[in-house]
Order: C-alpha cells, then structure tokens, then sequence
C-alpha cells in the first residue's frame, strides 16, 4: 500500500463526459498523501527535454517540455491497478486488467523552459491513454484540446488521422495551413534529430524556441480545457489534438504530474 495509495473510490470526486467526442474522465481528491507521493517523485533523475530532444535521445515518445523523470513499471504496479480500478467503476475502460501495460514518468514545467520544435502546438500520443495525476496547485494552467474547422466546408476536425482520411482539398488546405501559420515542413526521412517517428512527417523543425502560452488561434480552436488542480486526475484517449497549457513566462509555481499511459 503506502505511498502510492489512492483515496477509497467513494471519497474520489469523479465526472465522466463527453465534449465533442473527446471523453475524459476528470477526478479530485485522488491520492491518499499527495505530498509524499510528490516526495517520492522529487528523488528520481530527470531527463531535461530540451536538451534530450535536441539530442534526439529521449527515453519517451512524448512531445512534452520541461523536464521528465521515467519512471519504472515494477515501482507503480500498484498506482496502475487502482487506477484501473477506479476506471472500471466508472465504466471509463473497456480494456481487461491484464491487457494493459502501463508506462509511467513525470513532466515537471516551470517558468523559463523553453520549446522544442513549437511543441506547445496541439499533438496526438503515441499511446492510447494517458492519466496524469497533479502534485503542484496549479489549476489556471492544464490540457488544452483543439480543433481545426475547415474554412470552406466549416467541417471539424479532431486529429490529423482525422484530416488524412477527409477529401483531399481538406487536407491540402490543412497542411497549407500547417506551413502558413506555424512553419511546418515535411522533415528529412533520414533525419536523427527529435522523435525518428515523425521523420517524413509535416512537423515544425525550428528547434529550440521561446515557450509560448498557447490557447488556440485562428487556425486551431480550442474547445475543452482539464485544469491541472492539486491532487487531481486528468484521463483522455491521446488520438485527439490536445496541448500543454502553460505560461512559461510569469508563473510562480511550476507544474509537476504523475504520467500513466497506456501503452
Ligand atoms: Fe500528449
């Protein structure tokens, strides 16, 4: 038991909905000792993503920044049962206890860290879920999801999966629109640098850049947001756009959770 404990399912607050097609469950109240959990996570090493991704060596296919502390399976078997547990209560997943296999690790952001490849911009995981558990108080910042409304047809779209398999004048647009707005080029199949899975892929290439506090523009509205309250669990399917929120330039406190995907 001990440090990794959840709250008994009946004190956890829990809502389940469905935005737009993007189901989340959102939960607070969840960790029995939020601080000593968040105790425990301070002692592992971290991994700076600035300076990993530049490398292209990071451990994890994740686009987000800051820093990121893997974190091995065996030592969170019991978070990831509970965690199932309280999903399953909730009718939340379909998948059964042994089919899943949990990958954990911690994204740490705070003030001054900066972007690698424009990665505030909105991804998809390379995993199916993701739950993030909240240490820090810091709930004017969380998870932002977006949309791109095609301007002609006014069609919305939730992931480039989405956008591939439209007409393909949607999709031209689309990626005209990638490059217009944010630079986004076609990166070099060979290239070593940053996740090898997006090379060959439209991705922004610029490197190392100023973090910016991105809610959405013109060109991807946001229509959810999962604030990332103390001691509160954010869970979402990864295949929809969705980004970090984070202002990187005037926050006091950083941003510290607990990541459990699965894979
Ligand atoms: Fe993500």
């Amino acid at each position: 038991m001990g440090i990794c404990e959840l709250n008994r399912i009946g004190d956890i607050e829990v809502e389940i909905k469905e935005i737009e097609g993007l189901r989340y469950l959102k939960a607070h109240n969840v960790l029995r000792r939020p601080l000593e959990f968040r105790d425990l996570m301070l002692s592992w090493p971290a991994e700076n993503k600035e300076k990993s991704a530049e490398e292209g060596h990071s451990f994890s296919g994740s686009k987000s920044p800051g820093l990121q502390q893997p974190v091995e399976r065996v030592f969170m078997t019991f978070l990831g049962y509970q965690l199932y547990d309280l999903c399953k209560q909730y009718n939340f997943l379909k998948y059964k206890k042994d089919a899943i296999t949990w990958k954990y690790y911690t994204n740490y952001y705070y003030n001054g860290m900066r972007a690698f490849n424009k990665n505030y911009l909105p991804h998809v995981d390379p995993f199916s879920f993701a739950a993030n558990i909240f240490v820090t108080d810091s709930s004017e910042y969380g998870t932002s999801f977006f949309k791109y409304v095609d301007p002609v047809t006014k069609k919305s779209f939730y992931s480039m999966a989405g956008v591939m398999s439209s007409q393909e004048e949607i999709r031209k647009r689309y990626t005209d629109g990638l490059s217009k707005w944010y630079g986004y080029e076609i990166s070099d199949p060979d290239s070593l640098i940053g996740n090898s899975k997006d090379a060959g892929m439209m991705q922004c290439t610029n490197g190392d850049s100023e973090w910016v506090y991105y809610e959405g523009d013109d060109f991807y509205q946001r229509y959810h947001f999962l604030p990332s309250s103390f001691n509160s669990l954010s869970m979402y399917r990864g295949n929809r756009w969705h980004s970090a929120t984070f202002d990187a330039k005037n926050s006091k406190r950083g941003r510290y959770s607990m990541v459990a995907c699965i894979l």
